[in-house]
């Protein structure tokens, strides 16, 4: 059985090349052994997202041969840049910070009691989509930074325990969360915005199965064991799918809003219909749903071209009795900024793009969907942009 297992996983592609595994040489080892599967494989120029592709390939390739849980994927890189490093190994001690010490967490499925509110947190928005990979973090982390220069104090969860994101897109994949003298977790911060990220805990080499039994708990520990006092607005990037996972996850808290992300494409669309009515099955109030890349404006001639279709979320929304709140445009500079570690909207150079006009009417409109007290905007950022005095 062992070579029937190999030659799958040799075909499973890597959706950063389109070529196979095996052909790429990726695999390191792949052990058999009572009847359970490891397997090892390299990892390097594989992004989050693509990671999770292949993950799921493969528990699709072996299903016929092995159960789920009889499966161990591990991977390895020699980017050590590109490693997630965990909390919990040794590494270096950060500099001498004497009332704190390495977070940790606790594994374990967590419980699902009455809703509580997060202590020192105004409002809690989750941000969820049906399907994966139609810029759910990069909406967060940009909505964030918007909402941030605006006045606010804004905080994030990223809660996807599959592909977590934020640490790269805020460029602190190599960071290590201290807890402080009460034992609360100091979250991390970037561009002013404080954050939290199952990637800074979870070991690069770690199955993905492994991840599973440590959600609820572990949310639940991002929610009210991180010191989040006084932040105004706490935004949290779910992970992609409207199953189990997300539902325990914002059952535990008062959360007070979710906005839901989709792409035109009718597949994607048809996602973000679940999810609508997953978040209104728990009586989560729904802000709106965004239309990410929605339309890719020309550099050149400044035509709008709609690659994935037009007027389908509009129908969509109208259907589900829910309000558009945003369409943000496909801009490759929304990509690389990410992938950078400097998120787009801390660019002040793509003040008046089609997408930086976008997130500004995305943050008033959950402003004012809020209808929080006046903030007042950091002078030189926004000011210009809103009419108001420096
Ligand atoms: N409007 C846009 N224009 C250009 N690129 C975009 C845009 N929105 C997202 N992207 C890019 O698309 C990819 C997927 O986006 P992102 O990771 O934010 O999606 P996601 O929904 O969080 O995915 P996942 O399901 O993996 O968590 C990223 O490379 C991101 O930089
Ligand atoms: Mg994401």
């Amino acid at each position: 059985m062992l070579d029937q297992i190999k030659e799958r996983l040799n075909q499973v592609r890597n959706p950063a090349t389109g070529a196979m595994l095996g052909s790429e040489n990726r695999w390191q080892t792949v052990t058999l052994d009572n009847g359970k599967l490891t397997a090892e494989y390299n990892r390097d120029g594989i992004s989050p997202t693509e990671k999770r592709t292949i993950e799921t390939e493969i528990q699709k390739t072996l299903s016929d041969l092995l159960e789920a849980d009889k499966i161990l994927i591990k991977t390895t890189s020699t980017q050590s840049q590109d490693v997630f490093k965990a909390l919990d190994k040794k590494g270096e001690a950060p500099a001498a910070q004497p009332a704190t010490q390495p977070a940790q967490l606790k594994a374990g499925h967590g419980t699902i009691g009455n809703k509580k509110s997060v202590p020192g947190v105004g409002k809690i928005i989750a941000i969820g989509s049906g399907k994966g990979g139609v810029g759910k973090s990069t909406l967060t982390a940009n909505l964030a930074i918007t909402l941030s220069k605006q006045g606010h104090k804004v905080g994030i969860i990223d809660a996807d325990i599959y592909g977590p994101s934020l640490p790269m897109i805020f460029g602190k994949r190599e960071e290590k969360p201290r807890s402080n003298a009460e034992r609360k977790i100091i979250p991390v911060e970037s561009y002013g915005i404080k954050f939290m990220s199952f990637g800074f805990f979870i070991n690069e080499n770690d199955p993905v199965i492994w991840r599973g039994p440590m959600l609820g708990g572990v949310l639940n520990q991002f929610l009210f064991d991180v010191d989040w006092d006084g932040i105004d607005y706490l935004l949290i990037d779910l992970p992609p799918g409207t199953g189990d996972i997300q539902l325990s996850m914002i059952q535990n808290a008062h959360v007070d809003g979710a906005i839901i992300v989709s792409t035109p494409q009718d597949i994607a669309l048809l996602d973000a219909k679940k999810g609508v009515e997953m978040f209104k099955k728990v009586n989560l109030p729904i802000v709106g749903m965004v239309e990410n890349m929605s339309s890719f404006i020309c550099n050149h001639c400044g035509t709008e071209h709609h690659i994935f279709g037009e007027g389908g979320v509009a129908k969509a929304v109208k259907e589900l009795g829910v309000e558009m709140i945003g369409q943000i445009p496909l801009e490759l500079e929304l990509r690389t900024g990410s992938d950078a570690g400097e998120p787009y909207m801390t660019q002040e150079k793509f003040q008046d793009r089609p997408v930086w006009n976008a997130f500004l009417s995305l943050s008033e409109k959950v402003e004012n969907h809020f209808n929080p007290t006046p903030a007042q905007p950091k002078a030189g950022f926004f000011s210009k942009v809103l009419g108001l005095k420096k």
